[in-house]
């Protein structure tokens, strides 16, 4: 869609495209019935003793304004929880800020760093909003492609990323466990960055950490543990509490960034729900461990995918965390990761987004979110097989 109007609106905004993963879908919207693969969102309902709790602030007349940074008893319990969890330690009253998601929190994080002409790293594939954000801060994004070390950022990546450029860097944006390859690090390797980036002070790491509750066989380990002084840390209950729709984020940084943050936070959106914000006390309080039972079901869809992408031969690393799997198109295969996609979802009825739509390091791959029913992901991978089977004739 190319439409333009005459009046001089602004160029940031004017040069972004929509996100690819939206035209993907759009494109594809017309193949109904459609198996879709292509979601970013729990498939399950949000835990029934939160929704309570939302009844009760309605019931309660909560629906006035909270403070700026969101209620006290919500970043109370949003420090409790990161401390129990990933041993972090935040100060409720003015090192953590609630936002409108994970979304709200990153752009809050971005337009607060961020000068026009600023460095800001991006290992790449990387989560879309990431490049808008940086381009409408008139920022400059540099990728880092992580194809060639399994996806995994790695000290000497960054290093030798850093050593290129005419000055350092601004930021960096990670994101672990990773959208789109499931990829994330081990203690060890979040020390190793933390190590790296330490020896640039003036950097800050903004570390999206949206999928920490779905590792599967380890714990999360956060970059704020480890690398407090220069990561902001975003988080959310999005994924943990399946709760996308009541968009509530979490921002975690130290005091004197926080205190800038929260000016563009409240420019931006005054504060988040107060109804949500009473969920999330709830989600946070006595949803803990809301998401075991989700991390379940999700560990058996993926055994299933993996399974199916390892008869079919694909190059595939196992994900250790979020509800991506990030595929490798047959090799060989003279098709670009949109084709492959489109075609499958013309000719077979399901969707998954094609590799570019996360930066050209994703060209050559596909990413199937496996947060969609176990049934209808057993027949979504075998119509895989055949079209791939077919393909290769
Ligand atoms: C890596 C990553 N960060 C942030 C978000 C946005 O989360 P929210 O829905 O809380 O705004 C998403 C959503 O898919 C995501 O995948």
């Amino acid at each position: 869609m190319n439409k333009t109007t005459h009046f001089n609106l602004n160029h940031q905004i004017r040069n972004l495209e929509i996100s690819k993963i939206r035209q993907f879908d759009d494109h594809v919207s017309t193949f109904e019935p459609l198996i879709r693969l292509t979601l970013g969102q729990p498939d399950f309902p949000t835990p029934e003793h939160v929704k309570e709790a939302a009844k009760k602030a309605i019931d309660s007349d909560y629906s006035f304004y909270t403070r700026t940074a969101g209620d006290i008893k919500l970043r109370e319990a949003a420090s409790a929880f990161a401390a129990a969890k990933y041993e972090l330690s935040y100060d409720p009253e003015s090192e953590i800020i609630a936002t409108v998601g994970a979304t709200e929190a990153l752009a809050t994080t971005l337009f607060t760093l961020l000068n026009p002409g600023d460095y800001v790293l991006i290992p790449s594939p990387f989560f879309s909003l990431y490049d808008s954000l940086v381009k409408m801060s008139q920022a400059t994004p540099v990728y880092m492609d992580t194809s060639e070390t399994g996806f995994m950022v790695t000290p000497d990546l960054i290093e030798k990323t850093i050593q290129s450029l005419d000055k350092t860097p601004k930021a960096i944006i990670l994101n672990y466990p990773n959208n789109p390859t499931g990829i994330t690090w081990t203690e060890a390797e979040v020390k190793g960055i933390a190590l790296t980036l330490s020896n640039y002070p003036k950097m800050l790491a903004v570390s999206d950490e949206i999928y920490s509750e779905l590792v599967y066989d380890d714990t999360h380990v956060s970059l704020g543990k480890h690398l407090r002084d220069q990561t902001i840390v975003i988080n959310g209950l999005s994924k943990s509490h399946a709760m996308t729709g009541w968009r509530l984020g979490l921002i975690f940084a130290p005091e004197l960034i926080t205190f800038e943050l929260v000016k563009t936070h409240q420019s931006l959106v005054t504060s988040a729900s107060t109804v949500t914000q009473y969920a999330g006390i709830e989600a946070l309080v006595n949803g803990q461990d809301d998401a075991l039972p989700m991390k379940a079901a999700y560990k058996e869809r993926r055994r299933v995918v993996m399974q199916t992408l390892q008869e079919l031969n694909l190059e595939v690393t196992e994900p250790k965390g979020a509800f991506y799997i990030f595929a490798a198109l047959p090799k060989g295969l003279k098709m670009s990761s949109y084709d492959f996609c489109y075609g499958f979802a013309e000719g077979y009825r399901v969707a998954m987004i094609p590799g570019d739509a996360f930066g050209a390091a994703g060209e050559g791959y596909f990413r199937i979110s496996y947060a969609s029913s176990l049934e209808d992901i057993k027949t979504a991978m075998v119509r895989l097989t055949d079209y791939v089977n077919t393909l290769r004739k």
